[in-house]
């Protein structure tokens, strides 16, 4: 798929991994659609960035794991966009709230909420779009974690797992027409690490095989390989540093 004037929806597009991909995707051509739930200054700098391509772009607000929210957004696409290409499925909460097995059941709920319930509803209304025009890819953002075991993480790794099964399963129920994959980052400097121990940082990539973090720049091209690619459908892209060759 080439990716000029191609209309692209990045959640989670406010910082981070997010704002990485939307910023790719507008070098591309591509017109981008930048989500955010809090964090407007974030979104609004990710407008700025993608602004410096030329390409048309929209800002949107919405906590997605609130039904209601999804809808809302996406009634606002569809009245100012004729068209939805690309959904990439990118907003999570990189840490657990409460780390499990502290968690209560509200607190494992909140967090596969934001985590994969997000991802399975904004999925569905883009299918909805996706559908009548027979075509459309959704790319998820899932997780070393979500691989063979999330080690300590376990809440986290379980909602990336889900992410995977997600990836897969969905691929087979809406193929031929629309392709979904998923890139897998490994350890990526976003601001989840700010506060984390030198010590602990070290042991982190010392587990990886290239001892080294993972680029944002790394991740987002990995997306618009995905994006591009039209024979690939229910894979997951690795892109860790060597973290799950063990
Ligand atoms: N960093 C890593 O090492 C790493 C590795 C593997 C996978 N990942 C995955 O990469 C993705 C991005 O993470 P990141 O590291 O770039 O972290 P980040 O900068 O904290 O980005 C998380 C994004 O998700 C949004 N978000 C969180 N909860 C939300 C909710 N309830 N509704 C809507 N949006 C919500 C945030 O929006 P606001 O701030 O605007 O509220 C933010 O834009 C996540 O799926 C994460 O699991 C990260």
């Amino acid at each position: 798929m080439e990716l000029k004037d191609k209309i692209v929806l990045v959640t989670g597009a406010s910082s981070g991994i997010g704002q990485a991909v939307a910023i790719r995707f507008a070098k591309e051509g591509a017109d981008v659609i930048i989500h955010f739930r809090k964090n407007e200054e974030g979104a609004k700098e990710t407008q700025k960035l993608v602004g410096e391509f030329g390409v048309r772009s929209s800002v949107v607000k919405a906590d997605l794991s609130v039904e209601k929210d999804v809808q809302d957004m996406f009634k606002q696409i569809s009245a100012e966009y004729e068209t939805l290409d690309i959904l990439i499925n990118n907003a999570a909460s990189p840490t657990e709230f409460v780390p499990y097995p502290s968690s209560t059941q509200k607190d494992l709920l909140d967090l596969f909420n934001v985590n994969i319930v997000n991802a399975m509803l904004c999925s569905k209304y883009a299918m909805e779009i996706m559908k009548a025009q027979k075509s459309g890819k959704i790319l998820n953002t899932t997780s070393i974690k979500g691989w063979e075991h999330g080690g300590s993480s376990v809440g986290y790794a379980v909602s990336k797992a889900a992410m995977n099964s997600f990836t897969r399963t969905l691929a087979k129920s809406v193929a031929p027409d629309i392709q979904v994959n998923a890139v897998a980052p490994g350890y990526v400097k976003t601001r989840v690490y700010d506060n984390q121990p030198e010590e602990k940082i070290k042991n982190w990539l010392n587990g990886t095989l290239l001892k080294r973090w993972v680029t944002l720049e790394e991740v987002a091209e990995a997306f618009i390989f995905l994006a591009k690619n039209d024979a690939m459908t229910g894979q997951i892209l690795y892109i860790d540093g060597g973290f799950t060759l063990k």
